[in-house]
């Protein structure tokens, strides 16, 4: 994948070296919100860091890692998530923020160039972003990302709104659909 780049940020591709840092990430309850609960073990981080990194090499539109501009720490993820198994054929915007960073823009920005790069470079034709109703933060990401609920479903157990937005719609908003 690209390295694609924002006002503030760096999203790059996941490598191995990534994995003390994310492993630190994904301990974090706070970083884990909404979420099926922290990582206790390593091993869940490596699934994960193996898991995105095969997409890359797949040439699957995959996760990116998020730097600050001008750092080399990791502050957290956005990219693309995958649900067959759950019946979903939609690609999913996922993200998540070390608390440290939250309210200031900066998973907004991320997530723009990420559908942008969806959209423009691999064809996609939709996307959409799985959100529980209670994730007010999560929500704002997604409207600002201008992605409209469609309906509520039960994913892994949990009500979730299902967020979209498709390519004509982002190419009308462009004045070029
Ligand atoms: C969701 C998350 C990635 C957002 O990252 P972020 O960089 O803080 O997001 P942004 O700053 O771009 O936008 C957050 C918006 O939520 C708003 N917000 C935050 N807390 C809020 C609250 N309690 N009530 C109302 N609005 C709130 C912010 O004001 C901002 O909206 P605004 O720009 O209209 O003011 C971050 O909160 C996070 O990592 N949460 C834990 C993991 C998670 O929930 N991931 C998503 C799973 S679906």
């Amino acid at each position: 994948m690209p390295t694609l780049e924002t006002e503030r940020l760096i999203l790059r591709s996941f490598h191995q070296e990534d994995i003390d840092r994310m492993a630190h990430l994904f301990a974090n309850p706070d970083f884990m919100r909404f979420s099926l609960g922290v990582f206790t073990e390593c091993k869940q981080t490596i699934a994960f860091i193996e898991k995105v990194m095969s997409w890359d090499r797949a040439g699957i539109p995959s996760q990116f890692a998020v730097v600050p501009r001008g750092k080399d720490t990791v502050i957290g993820y956005c990219g693309f998530f995958y649900h067959p198994e759950h019946g979903i054929e939609d690609i999913e915007i996922g993200y998540r923020l070390h608390p440290d960073y939250w309210n200031r823009g900066l998973i907004t920005e991320a997530a723009r160039v990420v559908r942008d790069y969806g959209f423009r470079d691999c064809n996609l034709s939709r996307v959409i972003s799985l959100i529980h109703p209670e994730n007010i933060p999560s929500r704002r990401v997604a409207e600002k990302n201008e992605m409209n609920v469609e309906k509520e479903i039960t994913f892994r157990g949990f009500p979730t709104l299902m967020y979209a937005i498709t390519r004509q719609e982002w190419l009308a908003r462009r004045g070029a659909g």
